[in-house]
C-alpha cells in the first residue's frame, strides 16, 4: 500500500502555491495524495504567521491531532511554512506529537525528511535558509485553467509590523527564462490565466540588479517579465500580486497599461492613508505618492479597478489618521479590500519600539467603518455595470447548482450565468450584465 499524505494550507497564495508544488514533489517520490484528513498516513500543515490569530488556529488544529496520533502511532505529522520557520524547535517542544518541522526554504528536502521520519521514527527540525539561490519547484497539478506561479521569494522591505521578512528570508528572483518555461508548460496543459506571486513583486529582480550594480530608478525587470509572458501562446490573462508603490515606476505603469494580456485590475496595498503612520510602518511612500501611482494607471487605463490591504489600529493611530485612510478609500474607490486589525508580532521592529496601544474595540470599530465604506462602494460600482458587455473567462459550475455557471471578468469580478450547451470551461465569452449585487454580477 502506498503511503498517503494530506496537506492543509493556511495563509496566503504563496503557501497555496508551495503546497501544490510540494504535493507534486511528494507524488514524484511515490507518496499518494488523499483528501481524507482522518485516514492519511502523513499530515502536513502549511502555516502562516502573519497575525496572532493565524498562528493560534494552527496550534489548535495540530493540538487536536494528538488523539489521532494516539490511535495510530505510525501517523506522521509535520508543520511547514512560515510558523515552522519562525518557531522551529519551539514547536516540537510545545507539540510532543509533532514529528517534523520544516522551514520555508526546505520544501525540496521534505521527501527526504519524511523518509527519515518514517524509517527511523526520529523527530526532525529543518529550518536553515538557502544561500540565496531560488530552488526550482515547478510542479503543477495538471489541467488547471488558472495557475499560480511564484516568481520570487522573500521580502526585503521590513515593514515594521510584518513577520514575512523573518519567515521567508531575503528577496530572491527566478530568472525570466525559468518562469517563461514554467508558463509554457502550463499553457500546454490547458492553463489560460496565470497569477504571478511575490510578496513585493515589483521588486522582482531588484536585489540581483543591485548586486550587479545595474539598478536605477527606471529599472523594472518585472516589466521585462510581463513582456516575455505576453508572448506565451495559449495564455490569455496575466495577473500578479502584490506590487509595492516604491517600485511602481513609469516603466511598470507603461507595461501594465499597454500589454493586452495583463488584466486591468490591480491589487495595490496601501496599509494607511496617514503619512505619519506610513512612516512608522516603514512603507517608503506617502499617501500622495500612493495616489499619484493610482492616478498614473487610471490615466492610461480608465477602466482599471483596484483592490488593497489596510491595517487599522496600528500603534498610536489617531482618529484623524484613521480618517485619512478612510479618505484614501473614498478617493480610489476600491473594488475589494482586505482590512486587518493590527496584530503585534514578536520579533518585528514595531513590537520592539512601538506600543500596541489602540484598544481592541477601537480597532474593531475602525474595521467596521471601512468595511461599510467598501461594501457601499462595491454595490454602487457593480450596479453601474448593468447593461455593459464584458469578456469573461468561463470557469465552470458554481456552488449554486449545475446549471448556474460562473466566470470572472478581466477586472476580477465573479459573473454568474445560466449554462447553455455551447459554453465550455476555458471559453472567453462576452456577457451582458443584467443584474448586480455587491458580491457578484449576473449576465447572459
Ligand atoms: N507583501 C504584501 C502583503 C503581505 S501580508 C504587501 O506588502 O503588500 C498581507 C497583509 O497582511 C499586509 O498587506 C498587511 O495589510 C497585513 N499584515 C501584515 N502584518 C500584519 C500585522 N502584524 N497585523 C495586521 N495585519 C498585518
Ligand atoms: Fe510584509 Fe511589507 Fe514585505 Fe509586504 S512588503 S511582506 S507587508 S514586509
Ligand atoms: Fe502568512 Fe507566510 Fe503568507 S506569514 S501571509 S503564509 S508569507
Amino acid at each position: 500500500m502506498p503511503t498517503t499524505f494530506y496537506i492543509k494550507t493556511y495563509g496566503c497564495q504563496m503557501n497555496e502555491r508551495d503546497s501544490e508544488a510540494l504535493a507534486c514533489l511528494l507524488e514524484m517520490h511515490g507518496y499518494v495524495e488523499t483528501h481524507e484528513e482522518s485516514t492519511a498516513d502523513v499530515l502536513i500543515f502549511n502555516t502562516c504567521s502573519v497575525r496572532d490569530q493565524a498562528e493560534r488556529k494552527v496550534i489548535g488544529k495540530v493540538g487536536i491531532m494528538k488523539k489521532l496520533k494516539r490511535e495510530r502511532p505510525a501517523l506522521v505529522i509535520g508543520v511547514i511554512g512560515c510558523m515552522a520557520q519562525r518557531l522551529g524547535e519551539e514547536l516540537l517542544k510545545e507539540l510532543p506529537h509533532l514529528d517534523f518541522v520544516a522551514g520555508t526554504d526546505q520544501l525540496q528536502n521534505i521527501p527526504a525528511i519524511l523518509d527519515e521520519c518514517i524509517a527511523k521514527k526520529t523527530r526532525k527540525c529543518a529550518i536553515e535558509m538557502g544561500p540565496g539561490v531560488f530552488r526550482e519547484l515547478d510542479g503543477h497539478r495538471p489541467g488547471r485553467l488558472i495557475a499560480e506561479v511564484s516568481v520570487m521569494r522573500g521580502c526585503d522591505q521590513f515593514c515594521t509590523y510584518c513577520v514575512v521578512p523573518y519567515c521567508r528570508g531575503r528577496e530572491k528572483s527566478r530568472p525570466i527564462s525559468a518562469i517563461v518555461d514554467e508558463v509554457k508548460m502550463l499553457a500546454d496543459t490547458g492553463t489560460k490565466e496565470i497569477l504571478l506571486l511575490g510578496q513585493n513583486i515589483t521588486a522582482y529582480g531588484v536585489s540581483e540588479a543591485r548586486a550587479q550594480g545595474i539598478y536605477t530608478p527606471e529599472f523594472s525587470a518585472f516589466a521585462d517579465l510581463l513582456e516575455a509572458l505576453q508572448e506565451v501562446d495559449g495564455i490569455e490573462r496575466i495577473r500578479f500580486t502584490s506590487p509595492h508603490v516604491r517600485f511602481m515606476n513609469a516603466r511598470f505603469v507603461e507595461a501594465v497599461a499597454s500589454l493586452p494580456k495583463v488584466c486591468k485590475s490591480f491589487h495595490v496595498p496601501v496599509q494607511s492613508g496617514s503619512d505619519r503612520i506610513l512612516k512608522l510602518m516603514h512603507r517608503n511612500y506617502t499617501a500622495a505618492e500612493y495616489l499619484d501611482r493610482i492616478s498614473a494607471i487610471k490615466a492610461k487605463v480608465p477602466q482599471a479597478t483596484f483592490s488593497t490591504d489596510i491595517i487599522v489600529g496600528f500603534c498610536s493611530e489617531t482618529q484623524e489618521e484613521f480618517e485619512m485612510t478612510h479618505q484614501v478609500m473614498r478617493e480610489v474607490g476600491y473594488d475589494m479590500a482586505y482590512i486587518f486589525r493590527y496584530s503585534q508580532r514578536e520579533g518585528t521592529m514595531a513590537s520592539k519600539t512601538l506600543p500596541d496601544d489602540i484598544p481592541e474595540e477601537v480597532k474593531h470599530e475602525r474595521n467596521q467603518i471601512l468595511l461599510a465604506e467598501l461594501n457601499s462602494h462595491v454595490a454602487a460600482a457593480n450596479a453601474a455595470l448593468v447593461g455593459a458587455t464584458m469578456p469573461v473567462l468561463v470557469e465552470g459550475p458554481s456552488a449554486r447548482g449545475p446549471k448556474r455557471w460562473y466566470g470572472r471578468t478581466d477586472t476580477n469580478k465573479m459573473l454568474l450565468f445560466d449554462h447553455t450547451e455551447d459554453i465550455h470551461i476555458g471559453d472567453i465569452r462576452n456577457f451582458t450584465i443584467t443584474r448586480a449585487t455587491e458580491n457578484a454580477l449576473y449576465g447572459k
